[in-house]
């Protein structure tokens, strides 16, 4: 850009003219919001309803759009009101697609049609008043966009000023359209044990439903849709994406319509969903984030990772504009070694030999509290169980201490046993019909955190816990789904509000809990994957992706895990060969380059370990501790991925100033004498030199130690022929020079 003496702005001729975000265009009504290279506009159509125009890469502010004109009638069978593309669509007016809002008057009626009726600008986006054109239900559509990323968060207030109840049997976050098109669905599914499956198939007419019907998240889906123009591509074609922020029952519904445009809808779970409101009573849905990427599913990924790490993660490091989530520390967990047989003895012996690795945290797993020996008793009994620990948990904190790593400790907090003081006094506490079976999961019941009095409970124990011992951590745990969901404080019409008030009870009291120990750090754990959301994340540091610690699967899993999380969050530890679940044989170089690749950990019954499995760890954790910013925060790039049989597999993160990277590469088992193939790696600059050094040194490369970025980039890393076998692994840094 260059000023002119007259003091004006000239603009060559490859510059945009970039657009004040947001703006509203009185004379076309429209709404636009602009931020990092993504442009999103909607207006308001004549007949008053507001319709979205475009969702894509950035406009010129210079680019105009016209009013909103609805889409034409479809014969007398699809009516205009259906095939136009609404930000937020009531059920009403002959709407055959997935509406946003449904809802059942008190005198019958259930048709709902949403018209503009004001709006406010705000600092990063609007709040748009809808009304229903016949009765006072008043809908506030939130939306704002990051200027960085360009991700919208857009989320709706439905307001009931009628002077009768009305029953919300369906709400939506948001709506969002893209245009007729050939495209690829990718999503996440999975079970116990096998989360973080990347799903791609095409796009074809009719709906295709993601969801959790089970009360929390889930480990079978995750709410995150990734839609690619094309074929599926790490690097190349359109993407837009979303993620909805809640960790009870959702929806998201992708359905290519009548005349070939996509429409998503995501929010609460309309499954058994009745919300009452009652008048002046309003109700607000999730968030639900949207983003786009131009190059890839790779870039997605990459933008919804910086997005979390910037916006949505607890900030432990820096102020302002430099804060950020602190780097994970290394923990040791007791579970697979210990499982429930935990003693004051035994975890102190665990303890030193833990902290001679270089472990910067250790984690007591289940089976401190109450009458806790197996999974049929103890749970809801939170205090130290004295035979396992006859002076409380000081000792073994303050030994930990002395060692010089902090405590963290495992709590499940929502569940009971029915072997247990808590149920034996308070039967009522739990989710149940009265008179029906409880179905028991793991041997426990699901309390009903909606109840306030179940609420003041779980606060209050948690709260006695964190001050009256010097804890840093919690494993946040749920080990099962709901059944009976009855909630009989509340009058029947009323009881299904628990879908809606169970999770913000629980958001509530990990936010009080923040507030009132702001240190303590927090995993989320459902038996492994089962709670992973944006929801939960604005107050976990830290997920625990599956239970199963296989190397091997884990790259599978970590691999789709990425598509939405940053590998800050994913908990990662080395566990003992063979494994429990697979039988199957590695080494511990293998089973740690696999950790190596999100926030490192270690779980195995390290008191078996020999002196150079132990030396082994220690080598390792030092070089991971050294570059761990770089893989957990950096950009990372899925260079050849696990899925389908794949032979090979590797990944690549660069830090943000370019300056340093992390390479990883795994062999499955080689075929036919395979070598791994030539590795063009990415994000580097290509102008700068970089010096290539092994973080685990048994494989070496053929290509020269230094060279340029793009050398790198272009020409790749070479592995030796001794690269080769079963289960091998491989790890580089790349340093600027
Ligand atoms: C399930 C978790 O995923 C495990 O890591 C462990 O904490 C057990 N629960 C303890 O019961």
């Amino acid at each position: 850009m260059l000023k002119t003496f007259s003091g004006f702005v000239l603009l060559t001729a490859s510059m945009t003219i970039m657009a004040q975000t947001p703006t509203f265009d009185n004379d076309a009504k429209t709404f636009r919001l602009d931020g990092g290279d993504v442009s999103y506009v909607f207006g308001v159509n004549p007949r008053g309803e507001l319709q979205q125009l475009y969702w894509g890469g950035r406009l010129a502010a210079t680019d105009h759009f016209p009013q909103a004109a609805p889409m034409p009638e479809w014969a007398s069978f699809d009516t205009s009101y259906t095939n136009t593309p609404q930000e937020y669509a009531g059920w009403g007016n002959g709407l055959y697609n997935e509406p946003s809002l449904k809802i059942t008057f008190a005198d019958g009626n259930r048709d709902l049609v949403l018209h503009y009726e004001s709006h406010k600008v705000t600092e990063r986006g609007f709040d748009i008043v809808l009304k229903d054109i016949k009765t006072a239900i008043f809908v506030t559509l939130h939306y704002s966009i990051d200027p960085d990323s360009g991700i919208l968060a857009r989320s709706a207030i439905i307001e009931n000023k009628e002077s009768q109840p009305v029953t919300i049997e369906q709400a939506a976050a948001a709506a969002w359209a893209v245009p007729p098109g050939h495209y690829t669905m990718n999503y996440l599914t999975g079970r116990w044990a096998g989360e973080w499956t990347l799903t791609q198939e095409p796009i074809h007419p009719g709906a295709r439903i993601i969801e959790s019907c089970r009360g929390s998240t889930g480990h079978q889906a995750n709410p995150w849709f990734a839609i690619q123009s094309g074929d599926p591509d790490e690097n190349h074609g359109e993407v837009w994406f979303g993620a909805l922020a809640w960790s009870g029952s959702w929806r998201i519904t992708v359905e290519q319509d009548q005349l070939d445009s996509v429409r998503i809808t995501g929010g609460f779970n309309p499954f058994d969903f009745g919300y009452v409101l009652k008048p002046g009573e309003s109700l607000e849905t999730p968030v639900f984030y949207g983003g786009y990427a131009a190059h890839g599913l790779g870039e997605a990924s990459r933008i919804l990772h910086h997005f979390e790490i910037a916006h949505v993660l607890p900030h432990r490091i820096g102020e302002g504009d430099t804060a950020a989530p602190k780097p994970r520390p290394v923990i040791y967990n007791s579970w697979e070694a210990t499982e429930m047989n935990v003693t004051e003895a035994g975890q102190e012996a665990l303890a030193e030999k833990v902290a001679a690795l270089g472990i910067d945290r250790f984690v007591m797993d289940d089976g401190w509290f109450g009458q806790r020996k197996t999974d049929h008793a103890g749970l809801g009994d939170w205090y130290v169980n004295t035979e396992k620990f006859p002076h409380g948990l000081k000792p073994l904190i303050d030994k930990v201490h002395s060692l010089g790593m902090d405590f963290g400790l495992w709590v499940e907090p929502e569940m009971v046993n029915p072997d247990s003081d808590l149920y034996r006094k308070h039967p009522d506490w739990v989710l149940n019909f009265p008179g029906r079976p409880r179905t028991e999961q793991r041997n426990q019941l699901v309390l009903n955190l909606a109840r306030p009095d179940v609420r003041a409970y779980v606060y209050g124990f948690l709260d006695k816990l964190l001050t009256e011992n010097d804890i840093a951590f919690l494993k946040w745990d749920y080990n099962r789904n709901w059944s009976e969901p009855g909630w009989d404080q509340l009058p029947p019409a009323e009881q299904k509000k628990v879908y809606v008030e169970f999770t913000r009870n629980l958001y509530s009291i990990l936010a009080e809990l923040k507030t009132k120990h702001p240190k303590v750090e927090l995993e989320s754990c459902s038996g492994g994957g089962g709670r992973v959301d944006l929801g939960i994340l604005q107050y976990a540091d830290e997920v625990w992706p599956s239970d199963n610690t296989d190397p091997f699967d884990r790259l599978t899993q970590q691999d789709g895990f990425t598509y939405v999380y940053t590998p800050q969050v994913m908990m990662a530890w080395v566990t003992d060969s063979p494994h429990w679940l697979n039988k199957r044989t590695t080494s511990l170089e293998y089973r740690m380059l696999s950790s190596m690749q999100g926030s490192l950990g270690i779980g195995a019954n390290i008191a078996k370990w020999s002196d150079e499995e132990a030396a082994t760890a220690k080598r390792l954790i030092a070089a991971y501790h050294q570059v761990q910013p770089t893989i957990v925060q950096g950009n990372l790039y899925r260079l050849i991925s696990p899925r389908n049989g794949s032979e090979f597999s590797a990944t690549q993160t660069v830090n943000r100033d370019k300056s340093q990277s992390v390479v990883f590469l795994f062999i499955h088992s080689t075929q036919e004498g395979r070598i791994f193939p030539r590795l063009k790696l990415q994000g580097l600059d290509p102008a700068a030199q970089y010096a290539l050094t092994p973080i685990e040194d048994k494989p070496s490369p053929t290509t020269p130690t230094t060279a340029s970025g793009a050398w790198w980039m272009n020409r790749g890393l070479d592995m030796s022929e001794d690269f080769r076998g079963d289960y091998q692994a491989a790890a580089f840094r790349l340093d600027r020079k």
